[in-house]
């Protein structure tokens, strides 16, 4: 009779072991064992026991999360149970913000009091502005932000209050409202204009692109169609679930530090062009390619290794990245109002050839969500390294999301990995004069 457990004969011993497999939601991509069950496998009493070996966490799941599901085998993904497309077309940032933070779409009223909530903390503690001040004018605004970020924990005397209930929903908000203001502050510092203070009466992608973009806070009047391209891609950007830097925020968090020093090193691993660094990346590949022309030589390139497609790839989808659909749907709809940027055109060759590509095709590398979404931005009129902080103000959202569930997880402890030690064994030291 079929029986949900694994049975494991250890070829060293002869002795046999079970252990339950349990599942989640969907068998397909959620059954597991417990790898510290394997620590009952010993060649005797001596021995620590069996450890699961698997370097980058290729198959290990660290926890169990009700947030978000991907399907990367059929690119689905889903917030809660609700399609992205679904929310990319009907619904705002901070409503998929609430969403992912407290499990529901909020009601009317709801959605009314978090909104307030997130308005009435977009005001950043004012030393935050001499010390993004401190920067210089060439200074990286991810830099910026991860420092200013971790920098938050020493201006909020309660940072580290997590136990009541009502501090952590302080600190979400908080860093919700604050995270967007340091993005356009660190934007203006470099570029060497006055910062433009957050307007309560601007929804909240309507008043980002005021703190951007506005000569004087009162004569900018951003386009409806802005708005909504921002909206579509904070949503599209607000969570990805253990994702590295996920992954980041709840292996800081696990060890009890404060949710802005938390939210500093999510942000650090976002930085790196391998996860959300990749949409200047894929900018700076883009204007490298200069011409469609150049695409099968760039191709050919990849195919010797000596460089990456940039934007394309992804641990978890082997599919087309739902993301990048709506994004390239929605380049179109900005463009009506800015103008098309060209590199779309690079953009598309390179997808077209490398879809029907066998090193591609073979490989299951498809766009991700960094392939298209700086080609909006650079139309906007945002530079590239503005792109990965407009990829980190969304994902606070998510970030928070994974790191309160991690904290109502009774399962879960400081996050802190095992290795297998390879080095030297027990040697004795020798004087400088002998080596
Ligand atoms: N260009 C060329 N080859 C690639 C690319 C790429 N973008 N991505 C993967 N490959 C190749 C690898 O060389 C490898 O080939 P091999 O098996 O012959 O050695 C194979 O495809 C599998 O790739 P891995 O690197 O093993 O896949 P992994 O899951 O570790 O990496 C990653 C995923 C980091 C996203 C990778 O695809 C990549 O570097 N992409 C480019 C950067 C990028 O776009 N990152 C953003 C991802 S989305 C996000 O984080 C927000």
């Amino acid at each position: 009779m079929a029986k949900d457990s694994l049975t494991i004969t250890d070829n060293r011993t002869g002795e046999t072991y079970e252990v339950p497999i349990f599942h989640g939601t969907y068998p397909k991509y959620a059954s597991a064992i417990r790898t510290a069950d394997l620590r009952e496998i010993k060649v005797d009493d001596d021995d620590f026991g069996l450890m699961g070996y698997d370097p980058s966490y290729l198959n290990t799941a660290s926890c169990q999360s009700s947030i978000t599901f991907i399907d990367g085998d059929e690119g689905i993904l889903r917030y809660r149970g609700y399609p992205i497309e679904q929310l990319a077309e009907d619904s705002t940032y901070l409503e998929v913000a609430y969403l992912l933070l407290y499990g529901n779409l909020p009601s009317a009223s709801a959605l009314e009091d978090w909104t307030d909530k997130i308005k009435g903390h977009e005001s950043i503690p004012e030393s935050i502005n001499g010390y993004l001040n401190g920067f210089g004018s060439n200074a990286h605004t991810m830099g910026m932000l991860v420092g200013a970020l971790g920098g938050l924990s020493t201006f909020y005397s309660d940072a580290g209050q997590l136990q009541e209930k009502e501090y952590l929903e302080l600190h979400t908000a908080r860093l919700i409202g604050n995270v967007a203001t340091i993005g356009a502050f660190s934007f203006r510092h470099s570029r060497g204009m006055p910062y433009i203070f957050p307007n309560q009466e601007l929804g909240f992608c309507e008043n980002f692109l005021t703190m951007l973009f506005a000569e004087d806070g009162s004569k900018y009047q951003a386009d409806p169609a802005l708005i909504k391209a921002l909206e579509v891609l904070f949503i599209l950007h607000a969570d990805h679930e253990q994702n590295c830097s996920a992954s980041t925020m709840r292996g800081i968090g696990s060890g009890g530090a404060d949710p802005y020093s938390s939210l500093a090193g999510a942000a650090a691993a976002l930085y790196g062009p391998l996860h959300g660094g990749a949409n200047e990346a894929v900018l700076k590949m883009l204007g490298e390619i200069a011409d469609v022309k150049n695409v099968p030589a760039y191709i050919e390139k990849v195919k010797n290794r000596e460089v990456l497609l940039q934007g394309f790839g992804h641990r978890v989808y082997k599919h087309y990245d739902p993301r990048a659909t709506i994004i390239k749907k929605t380049a179109y709809e900005v463009f009506e109002v800015t103008g098309k940027n060209p590199l779309i055109d690079i953009a598309l060759e390179l997808e077209r050839i490398a879809l029907e590509d066998d090193f591609f095709v073979s490989r299951s590398l498809y766009p991700n969500v960094d392939f298209y979404s700086g080609i909006i931005y650079q139309a906007m009129g945002l530079p590239v390294d503005m792109y990965t902080v407009l990829f980190a103000i969304p994902r606070t959202a998510g970030w928070l999301a994974q790191w309160r569930e991690m904290l109502s997880d009774k399962e879960q402890k400081i996050a802190r990995p095992r290795q297998v030690y390879t080095g030297e064994d027990e040697r004795a030291f020798v004087d400088i004069d002998k080596r």
